[in-house]
């Protein structure tokens, strides 16, 4: 007799690692299963195909955000309550793994607690009650140095899950390719490439969605992956922003301009919205993004050497085999569809 296939239980199935993580999972043979809401909510959220809705698209219909997650089974309701997770969510099913590559869309401090914390407890707590035995948590290599609230709820949710007692994977990704792509149309259209100080403040391994997405599925077989916080990164060494740049302007045959933008400048917008924001708690919020940019500009996406303080490329695990630079060359030659990301700075 064939053994039925291992149940999964997927979070955050609707965004950018969460879609290719299923493909993969599925690619697996593993029964999945994806609870997402009927709908996004406002802020940057994204339709599946990677076009802002900020940008003017309508909400796309929860039969349109079932249709990418085709081979899964899709089911609608609220990670926020624990009610509907158990109800619309686990069923009273039994299942085997929970993943999740859920995250707040906005990275405000409020939607931060709620989802990154609050709706992962809620989960790991139905999830129990279902039999799930390893949790495939995708976290973020920036929470090693925590300064941000989403970082630090993020954190507190890790915790959580490392004495749950049930056995996890915390994956700590550096930067994706859509949060370092933002720039490749500014550059297509002859304007200048946007650095802070001279672009080498800072230097991650980029990773993609696909070859990050295969290494989530893998926790679940490999031994060695559990019970362990792994940070992970792409081939190939770190590069800066600079770096980016400059290999754009080489791949469309132009001389590299670069335009310097001083961090002083966030800190004076960090300075005023954070003022403002004591009498308008809408640009609190805004300050907090603000922060989010200046980190990213000012902090490397690598493994921190606690003894030295200093950001280390050769300890910064890698995995996969697309480049950011393959990334780009698709891109260039319209191959590839650029998709914002919630870290990009410009
Ligand atoms: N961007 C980077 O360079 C980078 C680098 C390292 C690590 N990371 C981390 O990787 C993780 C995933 O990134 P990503 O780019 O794949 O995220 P993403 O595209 O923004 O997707 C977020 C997912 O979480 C879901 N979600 C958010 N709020 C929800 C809520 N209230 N209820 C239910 N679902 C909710 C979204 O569902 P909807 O479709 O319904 O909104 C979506 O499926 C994040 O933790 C991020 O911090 C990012």
């Amino acid at each position: 007799m064939t053994p039925s296939p291992k149940r999964v239980f997927v979070l955050g199935a609707t965004g950018t690692i969460g879609r290719a993580t299923v493909q993969a999972l599925l690619r697996r043979q593993y029964d999945v299963v994806c609870f997402i809401r009927p709908r996004a909510a406002g802020g940057g959220a994204r339709t599946a195909g990677g076009a802002a809705r900020a940008a003017g698209g309508a909400a796309p219909a929860p039969e349109e955000r079932a249709r990418v997650l085709a081979g899964a089974t899709v089911r609608f309701g609220d990670v926020q309550d624990p009610e509907s997770l158990a109800r619309n969510g686990f069923m009273g099913e039994r299942f085997d793994a929970l993943v999740s590559c859920m995250a707040s869309r906005t990275g405000s401090p409020q939607d931060a607690w709620a989802v990154d914390y609050q709706a992962h407890v809620n989960a790991l707590a139905a999830a129990r009650s279902t039999g799930v035995s390893h949790v495939v948590l995708l976290s973020a290599i920036c929470v090693q140095k925590p300064l941000l609230a989403f970082q630090h709820a993020k954190l507190k949710f890790e915790k959580t899950l490392m004495e749950s007692g049930v056995a996890y994977s915390i994956v700590r990704a550096t930067a994706f390719f859509k949060s370092l792509s933002g720039q490749v149309e500014r550059v297509k259209q002859g304007k200048p490439f946007l650095v802070f100080g001279d672009g080498t403040l800072t230097a991650c391994k980029p990773i993609s969605d696909g070859d990050l997405a295969e290494f989530l599925a893998g926790c679940l077989e490999d031994e060695s992956r559990r019970n362990r916080v792994l940070p992970i990164g792409g081939p190939g060494d770190a590069v800066t922003p600079r770096q980016q740049g400059e290999y754009l302007f080489s791949l469309l045959g132009r001389e590299p301009r670069f335009r310097h933008v001083p961090v002083a400048l966030l800190d004076a917008i960090i300075g005023v919205l954070s003022t403002a924001g004591r009498v308008v708690p809408r640009l609190a919020e805004k300050a907090e993004l603000a922060r989010i940019g200046r980190y990213y500009a000012t902090e490397s996406m690598l493994v921190l050497d606690p003894e030295t303080g200093r950001y280390d490329s050769a300890a910064t695990p890698s995995t996969g085999t697309e480049t950011l630079f393959d990334f780009y060359s698709g891109l260039a030659r319209g191959e590839r569809a650029p998709e914002r990301g919630d870290h990009a700075v410009f």
